[in-house]
């Protein structure tokens, strides 16, 4: 029996490229294992999002330089960008291939099987994107359905159009085959996926937008719950907030992200929309009938960015009064325009940013989560928490709402189920609460 170790980096893209990489595996006789150790096939699915991630699999390889009768392969972003040179800077890996050729995985695996050592999936031509066929599913109950691949804007920060190339979108059929089939083997919640969701285009004759492709995963018998992320502010449209507000089963939660509050920053980071558009946007999911929940991400620190912008930014935060935000420092990126820009804002002055950033949104979360007390939410069951002792449960609205049952409830039947709870205590980054009937 061969045997398969594989670590994830990155974005929910990575997560479920994954579990499409450990179903091929699995289909062709190899058994996932915990440890390195324990592994024939060492697998890295790597992201490049910022440094940091991207060291990370070349701190992984230094480790395991030493080891002996293993086969080490790089996959995903770093492996995209980066392509041959990783032969050159760690000589023990054998594979590199970025996430566009994992329809071709099995005939990569047959290569190394052979011993070949120096196997590469690098190209971007990606006429068969969405055909890999097994997929081994993390949860039984969330599954993630790939909507549209890539990425057609350049913002200057950012190497995701390098990574994953073009934009493609995949057949509404298609997606809405994979939600159906979902939901008969039981799945209740399912996230749409893509870099840009917004911009999703049916290639085929029904030529639906996202709007409608969104809907029509809503009304699939079974399916309680859709998610979707990531929206791009530019290609945002109001029928998004009108499907929402008419359809309950998707889920009222919009990640949008903004990365800046100044028009300035903006225009240089050429996202193509301004502080006001944005927050147009924001006014539509306001005055929509139902609470829709946001969460955002931001940069901070981009080059030329002054106080005077970061105080746009903070104002911004105030006028929106997200539920949740991504933050993170500016890192430069190879191929991006940024590179190119002057003023780069020193690293000091970036942590002094950001942490004034997160403690101001912290307030903000503190203040809109001590609100829900006495609330009665529907959460879906994902955990338990056996050092606390209490569930782990999500509602519509992403927040993670931790509760106690008034008696002892198995395991086996709670996960997956939804249930009332009322909340009675607030953090900033999770709710407590008590199940309102009995279990
Ligand atoms: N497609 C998504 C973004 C994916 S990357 C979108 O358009 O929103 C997730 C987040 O990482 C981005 O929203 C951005 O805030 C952050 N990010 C991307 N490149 C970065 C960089 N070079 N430095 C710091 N943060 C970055
Ligand atoms: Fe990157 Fe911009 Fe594309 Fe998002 S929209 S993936 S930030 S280039
Ligand atoms: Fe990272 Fe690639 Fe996702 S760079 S954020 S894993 S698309």
């Amino acid at each position: 029996m061969k045997s398969f170790y594989l670590e994830t980096f990155g974005c929910q893209m990575n997560v479920h490229d994954s579990e499409k990489v450990i179903g091929t595996l699995e289909e062709r006789g190899y058994a996932q294992v915990d440890t390195v150790e324990a592994a024939d096939l060492v697998l890295y699915n790597t992201c490049s999002i910022r440094d940091k991630a991207e060291q990370k699999v070349f701190h992984r390889l230094d480790d395991n330089k030493r080891t002996k009768n293993k086969i080490f392969g790089v996959i995903g972003c770093v492996a995209q960008q980066e392509g041959e040179k990783i032969f050159e800077r760690a000589p023990h890996v054998s594979l590199v291939a970025g996430s566009a050729s994992y329809t071709k995985l099995g005939e990569m695996l047959v290569q190394l099987e052979r011993g070949e050592r120096r196997v590469t999936g690098l190209s971007l031509d990606t006429e068969d994107t969405f055909e890999t066929a097994v997929t081994r599913r993390d949860n039984p109950h969330k599954g993630y359905i790939t909507i549209i691949e890539g990425c057609d804007k350049s913002c200057a920060y950012c190497v995701v159009p390098f990574t994953r190339g073009p934009e493609r979108s995949r057949t509404s059929e298609s997606v809405l085959r994979e939600a159906q089939g979902l939901a008969e083997q039981g799945y209740s919640e399912i996230q749409l996926l893509g870099q840009n969701v917004n911009s999703y285009r049916d290639p085929s004759a029904a030529g639906w937008n996202f709007a409608q492709l969104l809907e029509a995963v809503g009304q699939v018998d079974g399916i309680r719950r859709v998610r979707f992320t990531t929206s791009h502010p530019r290609d945002f449209g109001k029928d998004i907030v009108d499907a929402i507000d008419r359809q309950g089963t998707l889920c009222n939660q919009v990640h949008l992200p903004v990365q800046s509050g100044s028009t300035r920053v903006l225009r240089a980071m050429a996202r193509q929309y301004t502080r006001e558009e944005y927050l147009m946007r924001i006014g539509w999911m306001k005055s929509a009938s139902r609470d829709i929940a946001l969460s955002t991400d931001v940069i901070v620190g981009f080059p030329g960015e002054t106080v005077e912008d970061f105080a746009e930014t903070l104002s911004l935060l105030d006028e929106v009064e997200y539920d949740s935000i991504f933050s993170f420092k500016y890192s430069p990126r190879p191929n991006t325009s940024a590179l190119g820009l002057e003023d780069h804002v020193p690293e000091e002055e970036k942590s002094r940013r950001l942490t004034i950033l997160q403690e101001k949104q912290r307030a903000i979360q503190i203040r809109k989560n001590t609100a829900l007390i006495g609330t009665q939410q529907e959460v879906l069951v994902e955990g338990y928490n056996s050092s606390t002792g209490q569930w782990i449960g999500r509602t519509s609205q992403n927040r993670t709402l931790n509760f106690v049952t008034a008696e002892q409830a198995e395991k086996a039947r709670m996960i997956g189920t939804y249930l009332p709870v009322r909340v009675t205590r607030a953090g900033p980054n999770s709710l407590v609460g008590e199940c309102a009937i009995p279990v």
